[in-house]
C-alpha cells in the first residue's frame, strides 16, 4: 500500500501531553473569551492581556513532551514509502519535538511576528507590548499565531496536498473551525479515503469513511502500525 497521506491534527492530539483543548469541558475557550485573546481587535484593545495569554501557553508548551500519538505520527512520516504531510492547527511544536515536520496553519508559539512589517523572528519566552521589531523597530511585536478573522498560513500548499492524497486523516480536532473543517470534503472529492480519529464523534464525523474512537495515545499508534504493516486501511477499528 502506498500513496500520499495528509493528516490534519488538532488540540486533542496534545491533550494527553497535558495541554488543554479549546472546546472540551473546562477548555481554553471556557476560561477566556475568543474576542479578547484571539482576534486582532482584542490585541489592539489590550495587548498586555493577549501577551499574558500566549506567554502562559508558550511556557506550558515549552514544558510539554510529545506523547505516543505524536511519536507514532513521526514514525509514520519516516517509514511510509510515500509522503506523509502533517498539517497542524496546534501551535505547541510537539510534532517537531517528536522528530516530525509539520505545516503550521495556525502559526506557532515560538514565533514572533511584526504587525507593522510582517518580519518574523524567534519569540522570547515572555513577550510584552513594548517589544520592538528587530527589523523595522516598530513596537508592534505580536505572537505568530493566526487569530480569528485572519487567513491561515500555507493554504495554497495544503490545498495541493489535499487534491492528490490517497488517504486523509483528521486527529483530535472538533471540526468546528474552517477552513480546516472543510479539508475532509476537499480530500474526499479528490478521491481520498478519509478517516477520523478522535475521542468522540464530532460535528463533521459523517463526512468521513471510517472512524477510530478513543484517546489519541491508544488509537493513533494502532492506526499507524496497521498502515506500516500493510494491515489495510480497512481494519475494523471501534
Ligand atoms: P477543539 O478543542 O475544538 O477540539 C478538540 C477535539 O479533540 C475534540 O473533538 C475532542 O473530543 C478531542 N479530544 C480531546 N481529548 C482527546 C484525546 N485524548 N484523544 C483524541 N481526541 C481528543 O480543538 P481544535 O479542533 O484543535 O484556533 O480547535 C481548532 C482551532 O480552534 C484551534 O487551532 C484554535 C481554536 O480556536 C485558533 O486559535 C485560531
Amino acid at each position: 500500500m502506498s500513496g500520499k497521506i495528509v493528516i490534519l491534527t488538532g488540540a486533542g492530539l496534545s491533550a494527553e501531553s497535558g495541554l488543554g483543548t479549546f472546546r472540551d469541558e473546562g477548555g481554553l475557550w471556557a476560561q477566556h473569551r475568543i474576542e479578547d485573546v484571539a482576534t486582532p481587535k482584542g490585541f489592539a484593545r489590550d495587548p498586555r492581556l493577549v501577551h499574558a495569554f500566549y506567554n502562559a501557553r508558550r511556557q506550558q508548551a515549552a514544558e510539554a513532551t510529545p506523547n505516543a500519538a505524536h511519536d507514532a505520527l513521526a514514525r509514520l512520516q519516516q517509514r511510509w514509502p510515500d509522503e506523509v504531510i502533517l498539517v497542524t492547527q496546534n501551535v505547541d511544536g510537539l510534532h517537531e519535538k517528536a522528530g516530525a515536520t509539520a505545516i503550521h496553519m495556525h502559526g506557532i508559539l515560538t514565533g514572533a511576528l511584526c504587525a507593522a512589517c510582517d518580519h518574523r523572528w524567534p519569540a522570547p519566552s515572555e513577550m510584552t507590548p513594548q517589544d520592538m521589531c528587530p527589523h523595522c523597530h516598530a513596537p508592534a511585536a505580536r505572537p505568530d499565531i493566526v487569530w480569528f478573522g485572519e487567513i491561515p498560513y500555507h493554504m495554497e500548499a495544503i490545498d495541493k496536498h489535499l487534491q492528490d492524497c490517497a488517504i486523509f486523516a483528521a486527529i483530535g480536532t472538533s471540526g468546528q473551525v474552517y477552513p480546516a473543517a472543510g479539508f475532509v470534503a476537499e480530500a474526499a472529492q479528490s478521491g481520498a479515503e478519509t478517516v477520523e480519529l478522535n475521542l468522540d464523534r464530532t460535528e463533521i464525523s459523517r463526512a468521513f469513511d471510517s472512524h477510530h474512537i478513543g484517546p489519541a495515545t491508544d488509537i493513533v499508534p494502532r492506526w499507524v502500525d496497521s498502515l506500516l504493516t500493510g494491515g489495510a486501511r480497512r481494519l475494523p477499528f471501534v
